[in-house]
């Protein structure tokens, strides 16, 4: 059986990460379940060339962002693990405090009550004190904070490339062999 892995897009800035996660994601044997919050389906339109039918498209399976009676709302249904990426702050709030009013923020507790593996690429700056600490409150609790902080030594100008690079490291980082990022060699 193919192993199912969780995505959420949340209405952060940088929409793209996202989808060039799917878009590696859909090159690998896994089964990609696909949550997009409302916030999200903007920030795709006013950051991206993507039709939101495009993204909806690179996923195996997408969900309702209200139905939380979706099998993905339950332990029993197995995952390999979830990544929310981009993760905005609202719903870095909602997972630091289980606060499980929607699929996203209940797919993330789930993933956490059954010890998956969690990551999220939390994007705001600067970084007021309350938002380290529902960073470290989900760092407590077994999530892995990700900010998509770009890799210099690849010393590329392209912000494509850059952003690749940066969803290859985020798939590395749950266990997920890619190609898409720079190794780096030494010097
Ligand atoms: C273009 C755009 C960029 C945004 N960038 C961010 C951001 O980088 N970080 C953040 O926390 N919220 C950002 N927001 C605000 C969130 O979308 C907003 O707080 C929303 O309620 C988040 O909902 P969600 O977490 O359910 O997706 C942005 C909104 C827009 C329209």
């Amino acid at each position: 059986m193919k192993q199912r892995l969780i995505v959420g897009l949340s209405g952060a800035s940088g929409a793209i990460l996202g989808i060039r996660v799917l878009e590696i994601l859909a090159k690998t044997p896994f089964e990609t379940h696909l949550i997009i919050s409302p916030a999200a389906e903007q920030t795709i339109a006013l950051e991206t060339d993507y039709p939101l039918s495009g993204v909806k498209a690179l996923a195996d399976v997408v969900y309702d962002y209200q139905d939380i009676g979706a099998p993905i709302c339950s332990g029993s249904f197995q995952t390999y693990g979830m990544l929310i990426v981009p993760c905005s702050v609202k719903t870095l709030s909602a997972v630091a405090n289980s606060y499980a009013a929607d699929l996203m923020s209940r797919a993330a507790d789930v993933t956490l009550k059954e010890g998956r593996k969690l990551l999220l690429v939390v994007r705001e700056t600067p970084l007021h004190l309350g938002h380290l600490r529902l960073m470290e409150r989900v760092a407590e609790i077994g999530g892995v904070i990700f900010p998509p902080v770009p890799a210099f030594y690849t010393k590329t100008d392209s912000v494509d490339e850059m952003v690749t690079n940066l969803a290859g490291r985020i798939l590395l980082r749950m266990g997920i062999e890619n190609k898409d990022f720079l190794e780096w060699k030494g010097k």
